[in-house]
């Protein structure tokens, strides 16, 4: 098959875009390079533009008239800029994939897999969220997510679309053959900022919010090896019209995720067991809206996906670590 992937140069559409070479399929990437760096496209059909610019989109189309599927990846988003501009935001993720979705639609290519975030639920009490779960996005981010979520279900009611949507909890990780990773200069993220600790590069790793209702007291989230999260894209596409038919719907939502809350205590302890080092630590107070987390029920993806997360999270954590210690030589830096 072949799939168009906007947001391919980015961390998970990289990797997504190995996962589907390796499936056999073959991704064009679609992508502004924003954020993503050009390293990450490199041998594969790659367009550098805007999701909204349908001429380039019509362009990408009469190349590939053969597009079974498009991924939708590309989007603004970090949490804290969001709040600051959220201008931006709601510009870039829901208008510019409104006219995104509508040309599609007009170029008779109407399968859409959408990457949406677990960050849309409201907390639950025993942390556990299915899709039918409260949603209360917390952030401008967060609701551009949403909203697009809307926006996909009324077209697919109203139009020739048709959207499978995967809400992706949290991604950890590289691809099997650590072509890309994470490529932030400075990862805000966890296992970034617990290998600069381990490293000796920061004083110790910050454990913000010990008193959150989980058992340990710190935030709960479900770490999903940024493969299986790829794969779970492999199969949407291969399984798009048999995912909807099953469901008996134009649309679907997907969560994507291990069924496996891990607490930060409980991370940093399989950190120090993979990385073989202690990390120092220190107890901090919650950022602003840090919030406790959810893992996923993943009984849906499982049925009507016929996916489930097959990597442990010693195998996420080692992979992150193999990634870092090889990303200089791809990117030029450490
Ligand atoms: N990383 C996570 O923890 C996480 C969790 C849930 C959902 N998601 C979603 O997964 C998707 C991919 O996330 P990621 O972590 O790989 O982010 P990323 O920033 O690495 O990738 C996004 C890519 O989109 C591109 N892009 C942004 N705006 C564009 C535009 N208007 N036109 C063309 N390209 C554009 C960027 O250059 C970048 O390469 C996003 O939609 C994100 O919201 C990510």
């Amino acid at each position: 098959m072949k799939v168009l992937v906007t947001g391919g140069a980015g961390y998970i559409g990289s990797v997504t875009c190995a996962a589907l070479e390796a499936a056999g399929h073959t991704p064009v990437v679609l992508d502004s390079l924003l954020s993503g760096p050009r390293e990450f496209v490199e041998g594969r059909a790659f367009y550098e533009g805007d999701i909204a610019d349908r001429s380039l989109l019509r362009r990408v189309l009469s190349d590939h008239p053969d597009l079974d599927c498009t991924i939708h990846m590309a989007a603004r988003i970090v949490v804290p800029e969001s709040v600051a501009e959220p201008y931006l935001y709601y510009r870039d993720n829901v208008a510019k994939s409104l006219e995104l979705f509508d040309e599609l639609v007009a170029l008779g290519k109407p399968r859409v897999v959408f990457s949406s975030s677990a960050s849309l639920y409201a907390p639950a009490e025993d942390f556990e969220v299915t899709e039918e779960s409260p949603l209360d996005p917390p952030s401008p981010y967060a609701r551009t997510k949403h909203m697009v979520e809307q926006i996909l279900t009324d077209l697919s009611r109203a139009t020739e679309l048709r959207a499978v949507i995967l809400r992706y909890f949290n991604p950890l990780g590289s691809d099997p053959g650590l072509g890309s990773g994470v490529y932030q200069r400075e990862p805000s993220h966890v296992i970034g900022q617990l290998t600069l600790a381990a490293m000796g590069l920061k004083d110790a790793f910050a454990i913000t919010g010990t008193q959150h209702p989980t058992r340990d007291g710190t935030g709960l989230r479900d770490y999903v090896h940024v493969w299986d999260l790829a794969r779970a894209h492999v199969a949407a596409v291969e399984r798009f019209d048999t995912v909807l038919h099953r469901v008996a719907a134009p649309s679907t939502v997907l969560n994507i995720g291990t069924g496996r809350g891990v607490t930060v205590r409980e991370l940093l302890h399989a950190f120090e067991t993979v990385f073989g080092r202690e990390v120092p630590t220190v107890e901090a107070q919650p950022r602003p809206g840090d919030a406790v987390g959810a893992f996923a029920n993943v009984d849906k993806a499982r049925e009507v996906l016929g996916w489930e997360a097959e990597h442990t999270l010693d195998d996420a954590i080692a992979s992150a670590l193999a990634w870092a210690e090889r990303r200089h030589e791809v990117l030029g830096y450490r």
